[in-house]
């Protein structure tokens, strides 16, 4: 349980919030690379942590994302001209390129003190793993470096990206990833569906079986240096080995999925807050050994794991104003939920714990560990930032953010980090190769 200013610490997100500010030291996603498919295209709407900005592509393919109130009167910037490396503003003609600099002020006399003066507020870019990241902190001259997740340092054949709305805070978003012990109930078949007839231990469907009969797995919790990593442990076939699911937290606001076994593919996921009621949920697929099958891709297109079926506007299919498609009778006969796909599962129970989820009011049980760790690490972040002026050093360890998730069958007297060696060949899961 939170008090209701820790709550409000957690989820508030405006610039000059504790969290606010914590969250702006990290870089973040802003848009897709695909939404800026070419040099001096059509500019984007962007909102950020409250922020409204324009994104735009300029005529040397660099991305530009500016604040969208033009400077002169206050004219909205998405309306401009992507032209000749700069956003016209169509009021008056005035000019800014990517690093907000006036190249151009038509209206205003020469020798009017203006010409040097006049700026608009711009955030640096990068684009990496096909995605545009703007860091919106404080103008260090020593700025982080973009967090070098390993879906962003494979070649493109090898990993898929997209994104989707989410209709709530961004904080119970990432509490669904860290609490795998929902995967028992939300994500199985309806109670009556048998999930045994295959022996095969390696089988989806004997994991499937391990996570439905044990709604209690042991909870581990090992710190690195960019946040921690969790381990639920659940009972198998066998005396004497256990069945784990582990998945990484990487500070602010990054999850993975935690079932992959070696070869598979692996899943992540970073949110970035809109604004205290929606978020971003940028998701990634990759595959380090091998390039993605065609009928994954197409897999991927329809929705599959942490990836939702979305719209052109990359809403969920399945959203709120839908109720999801629940079918009622699919939730008698088939699935726990009634409710097609795992994400679209994830997304409908999330939202429903409303816009804001509401921590002075919870009854947490022993599977809730890694919520209240995740809670406890980001508050104490921003308040160290916000009353003592400690700022993070997690985004100064940008190579550390290469950590891989997944699943493994152990001997039940491994502890944590012996299993993460075992799956990952590293006591926290870093890839160091
Ligand atoms: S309001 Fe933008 S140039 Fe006048
Ligand atoms: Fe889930």
């Amino acid at each position: 349980m939170l008090t209701a200013e820790e709550n409000d610490i957690l989820t508030q997100t405006d610039a000059e919030t504790p969290m606010g500010e914590y969250f702006r030291r990290f870089w973040q996603p802003v848009a897709l690379s695909e939404e800026l498919p070419e040099p001096d295209g059509a500019p984007l709407r962007v909102t950020v942590m409250g922020e409204n900005l324009v994104a735009f592509r300029d005529t040397e393919g660099r991305v530009g994302l500016m604040d969208r109130v033009c400077p002169h009167r206050g004219a909205d910037m998405f309306f401009g001209r992507n032209e000749e490396c700069g956003l016209r503003c169509v009021y008056h003609g005035w000019k800014f390129d990517v690093d907000g600099k006036a190249v151009d002020l038509p209206n205003v006399p020469p020798g009017v003190r203006h010409h040097e003066t006049v700026r608009i507020k711009t955030y640096p870019t990068k684009e990496f793993g096909q995605i545009v990241w703007a860091y919106m902190g404080p103008k260090a001259e020593n700025m982080p470096e973009v967090p070098q997740m390993e879906f962003g340092l494979m070649p493109e054949r090898k990993c898929y990206v997209m994104k989707q709305m989410l209709e709530c805070n961004w904080a119970q978003a990432m509490e669904g990833d860290l609490d795998t012990s929902h995967f028992s109930f939300l994500h199985m078949p309806a109670p009556h569906i048998q999930t045994t007839e295959n022996r095969d231990a390696n089988s989806p469907n004997r994991h499937l079986e391990w996570m439905r009969r044990d709604g209690r797995p042991k909870f581990d919790i090992l710190d690195h240096d960019v946040g921690f990593v969790v381990g639920g442990a659940r009972a198998t076939d066998e005396e004497g080995e256990l069945y784990w699911r582990m998945t990484q937290f990487m500070l602010p606001s990054h999850g993975t999925g935690p079932a992959t076994v070696p070869g598979e593919t692996y899943y992540g996921f970073t949110l970035v807050p809109i604004d205290d009621h929606s978020c971003w949920m940028y998701c990634y697929a990759w595959n380090p050994e091998r390039d993605l099958h065609e009928a994954e891709l197409e897999k991927f297109v329809e929705g599959h794991g942490i990836i939702a079926k979305i719209g052109p506007d990359y809403m969920p299919v399945r959203n709120r104003s839908n109720d999801y498609q629940i079918d009622r009778g699919t939730q008698k006969s088939t699935t726990y939920t009634g409710v097609q796909g795992t994400a679209e599962q994830d997304i409908m129970i999330q939202q429903s714990q409303g816009l804001i989820a509401d921590r002075t009011r919870e009854a947490l049980t022993a599977t809730d560990s890694a919520i209240v760790k995740f809670r406890r690490s980001l508050i104490a972040g921003a308040r160290a930032l916000s009353q003592e002026g400690v700022e993070p050093e997690a985004p100064r360890k940008h190579t550390a953010y290469r950590t891989r998730p997944g699943a493994w069958v152990a001997s039940s007297d491994k502890e944590l980090d012996e299993v993460l060696t075992e799956r990952f060949g590293h006591e926290r899961g870093l890839v160091t190769g």
